[in-house]
């Protein structure tokens, strides 16, 4: 049994007084101690997908589907049930570390106070541990950091602080969302590194949501492409890189600049990226897509099954796609 199944996961928030759709059903399937990456542009459903696992989703958000972790309906947890599962099985890293962390409270207040609350340690107990998790995630002086206040720390050592709290519950699922693209990116690839450690070395499996398709491929044992609200591929990370299945995952690599290649020519998708909202009949990348035929603006594809992952194409068996030239056929 899978730690993670997601299926057929729809998202609407009420915008106005209407209701927008943000996700048009979700497949995935997580075991444990496995990494995903999730990737796709800004808008594609990333952040929602996370969120409705950890049942972080907006107020009024309708949601339909079913997330089962290890067997248990996420969607129906409720009051102890639902804190338990936040607070102890899964824990959530975001972008940007001083929007969760409060700026007049210290470091150990946030990271004691963590520890005493899920686990009932004694406070004495909680700190040895907080200084312990602090040192796994690369900070040595963890006794002086604890009676500092977030804006005495740079931002990669207040993101190593969160990666601290998150793995202080020893949760079996980790859901980063873009947890180094507000850093440098030396300090990016420290920050990725250390997530990458701890999860192997704990077993945790990882959700890493991130725009960089390499560096999901780096981390993650399989990546998963979203487009309007819905995973049009999901493959072996090396295999998704070396052949893409999707126009819009070819266009994707193909999109970054790349000092490896000899042509430095950046292949940038045409057009802009549609909101599941926006989606009527048809492939939603079919306004996109060079490839497009009669069939794909007139129906929408499923998300069909293959060896090694899925692929949500009409025309994925025809095409050879190749990543460093965008697609050819
Ligand atoms: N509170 C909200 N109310 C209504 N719509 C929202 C809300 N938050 C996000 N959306 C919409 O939901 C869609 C999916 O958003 P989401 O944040 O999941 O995108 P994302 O893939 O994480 O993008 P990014 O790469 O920019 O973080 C977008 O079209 C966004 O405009
Ligand atoms: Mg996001």
């Amino acid at each position: 049994m899978s730690l993670l199944s997601i299926k057929d996961l729809k998202v609407s928030l009420p915008v106005d007084k209407e209701r927008r759709v943000v996700l048009r059903g979700i497949d995935l399937e997580l075991e444990a101690g496995e990494s995903v990456a999730i990737v796709g542009e800004s808008g594609s459903g990333k952040s929602m997908t996370a969120r409705a696992i950890a049942r972080l989703l907006p107020r009024r958000a309708v949601v339909s589907g079913s997330i089962l972790f290890d067997g248990r309906q996420v969607l129906d947890l409720k009051d102890a049930a639902l804190r338990r599962f936040q607070a102890a099985e899964m824990a959530m890293i975001f972008q940007d570390p001083r929007v969760h962390l409060n700026p007049v409270r210290t470091i150990g207040d946030f990271l004691v106070e963590g520890l005493v609350n899920t686990r009932g340690s004694s406070k004495k107990a909680a700190e040895h541990k907080v200084i312990e998790l602090l040192d796994e995630v690369g900070i040595p002086d963890g006794t002086r950091r604890l009676r500092q206040y977030p804006h005495e720390l740079s931002g990669g050592l207040l993101q190593r602080v969160m990666i601290a709290a998150a793995l202080a519950s020893e949760p079996r699922l980790l859901l980063a969302d873009e947890p180094s693209t507000a850093l440098d990116v030396s300090t990016q690839s420290d920050v990725m590194a250390i997530i990458d450690d701890l999860c192997k070395s704990r077993g945790m499996a990882l959700m890493f949501i991130t725009h960089d398709l390499e560096l999901a491929a780096a981390i993650c044992d399989r990546t998963a492409v979203m487009y309007a609200g819905q995973i049009v591929e999901v493959q072996g990370s090396t295999d998704l890189v070396e052949h893409p299945r999707h126009p819009y995952s070819a266009g994707l690599l193909g999109a970054k600049p790349n000092v490896s290649r000899r042509v430095q020519r950046l292949n940038a998708i045409p057009g802009r990226p549609r909101a599941a909202f926006e989606v009527q009949n048809g492939c939603a990348f079919s306004d996109r897509c060079r490839f497009a035929s009669e069939e794909c603006i007139a129906s929408e594809p499923t998300l069909k099954h293959e060896p090694g992952g899925a692929v949500r194409c009409f025309r994925a068996d025809d095409l050879i796609l190749n990543a460093t030239e965008g697609a050819v056929l």
